[in-house]
């Protein structure tokens, strides 16, 4: 397989961060209702996050963005949902419950644990080295809280267990499945003859995946509960169809994330060294983005091979061949696989839509939200609530766009601090309806990121913004 041509090199040090505290995005997403910390009542728990208001509407059109490129504008591939609870040889057979584990370290006197590939001096360790008992003393790596004496190495499997029906026992531990893919893998058969799709073909999914990080943080970058968005592309087994496919999906999976507006000099890709290896991939390349934290994995694409779907069949005794018609061949396909995070694409879009530019002597802060991933399209604003028949109209206004898009309301404030609301939860343009609107019948359509405003008839105002949508998304 070639090497993708755009990857890591030391000049991406250099590169700047759109947002150089991560604060200011917690705070932002808290303050204006995109993310809350989890029961946070009771003290919150530890790398679960509850998406606000905002929150909510944001990631359902990523992930949107996501069904609609990756399924709506495709012949060759089809949308699957399968449950969070699956029988449990699904995670032998797939290797998690053997191998999906991370290197655990446990500090001797206040008993905080961490992974060790992610301590100062042990970032670059190769699995075995990971595994050495000894490689704690031979490094002299101490406990970054309290510098207090760090235990030997011992994996630590990721996946949560818990138990299905009234008794509690061996026999009754499930897993919450730690990716979507296998739910694919199992379901490969039923897909494909209900669907009869002809190789090559993908199965995609979104869905909620659980993982016992040991190190979570960063906000919502590396979370204990999160959201996949994973595509399983089935293709002819060997190298050459399936790294011609790796060679289509990692570009259109990059421009995915340029085309909703990240700039393009944050993307990088970054090819997994063979020692990097997950247990089923063959090869591994991530889009990376420089977050506030360092350049960090946003999406992977994987060729697995034939690894899942032989695994499955052999441990399951069922047939999952897939006969070519063309060929008269039977065979295991080979699976190249799209695995983005529906969180992490969120966050990637918010940190790097984030603004901050003086006005007249104050700082305006915006979300250069593209418009598909804006929570809210239009805002209709009045200029005067006191007059009954302005705000009248802009309620009536307010529910002819709410039948096509997110449209909301706010006479709060006087308009500047209107706009400026608005503005830094992104939302891509402002109706502002004024006394001559009751005499001309138009209104004012105030842009985000220009900031210019255009005189518009009340009757076309819906057709103006949505022709403003398409045209942000030609
Ligand atoms: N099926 C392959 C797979 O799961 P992965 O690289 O482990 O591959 C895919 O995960 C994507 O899922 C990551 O690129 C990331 O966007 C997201 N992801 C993984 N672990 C996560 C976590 N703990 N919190 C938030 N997102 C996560």
């Amino acid at each position: 397989m070639t090497t993708p041509s755009n990857t890591a090199t030391p000049a991406d040090d250099h590169v700047a961060p759109a947002v150089s505290e991560l604060d200011t995005i917690v705070s932002l997403s808290k303050r204006r209702g995109f993310v809350f910390p989890s029961s946070e009542i009771y003290g919150g728990i530890n790398a679960v996050w509850d998406y606000g208001p905002l929150g909510v509407e944001l990631k359902n059109n990523v992930k949107r963005a996501w069904w609609k490129a990756m399924v709506q504008e495709r012949d060759d591939i089809v949308g699957l949902d399968a449950g969070i609870l699956m029988h449990p040889q699904v995670w032998v057979a797939s290797g998690h419950v053997g191998s999906f584990s991370d290197p655990l370290v446990e500090c001797q006197t206040d008993h905080r644990r961490f992974r060790l590939d992610e301590l100062a001096g042990a970032e670059d360790l190769t699995p075995a080295q990971l595994q050495d008992p000894d490689i704690v003393k031979k490094l002299g790596l101490k406990c970054p809280v309290d510098g207090g004496p760090l235990s030997a190495p011992r994996r630590f499997n990721l996946m949560f267990q818990t138990h299905m029906g009234p008794v509690e026992d061996e026999g009754s531990i499930i897993y919450l499945r730690p990716e979507t893919a296998q739910g694919s893998y199992v379901n490969f058969r039923n897909v494909q003859q209900s669907s009869r799709k002809k190789i090559p073909f993908g199965i995609a999914q979104i869905g909620k995946s659980f993982r016992n990080e040991i190190s979570p943080g960063n906000f919502v970058f590396r979370m204990r509960e999160f959201e996949q968005m994973e595509m399983q592309y089935f293709v002819r087994p060997g190298g050459d169809a399936a790294a011609a496919a790796f060679e289509e999906w990692l570009p259109r999976r990059r421009a995915w994330y340029e085309h909703y507006g990240v700039m393009p000099g944050r993307l990088r890709t970054r090819e997994h060294r063979p020692d990097e290896l997950a247990h089923y991939a063959k090869k591994a390349v991530d889009v990376e983005y420089r977050f506030p934290f360092g350049w960090k994995e946003l999406e992977g694409v994987h060729n697995r091979g034939d690894f899942d779907l032989s695994r499955h069949a052999e441990a399951s005794g069922q047939n999952l061949d897939y006969f070519d018609p063309v060929t008269n061949e039977s065979f295991i396909p080979w699976i190249v696989e799209t695995a983005a995070g529906a969180d992490r694409a969120a966050f990637t879009f918010l940190i790097d839509a984030y603004r901050e530019e003086d006005v007249r002597g104050e700082t305006r802060v915006s979300l250069a939200l593209h418009p598909d991933l804006a929570p809210y399209k239009v805002a209709v604003l009045p200029l005067l609530k006191k007059r009954p028949e302005i705000v009248e109209l802009c309620h009536r206004l307010l529910a002819d766009l709410k039948q096509d898009l997110m449209a909301v309301y706010d006479d709060t404030a006087a308009i500047g601090k209107l706009y400026r609301r608005q503005d830094e939860i992104g939302t891509p343009w402002c109706v502002t309806v004024d006394v001559d609107s009751l005499e001309d019948l138009a209104v004012t359509i105030r842009d985000r990121d220009s900031m210019t405003q255009e005189r518009v008839p009340v009757e076309g105002l819906k057709r103006a913004i949505l022709d403003r949508m398409a045209a942000a998304r030609a």
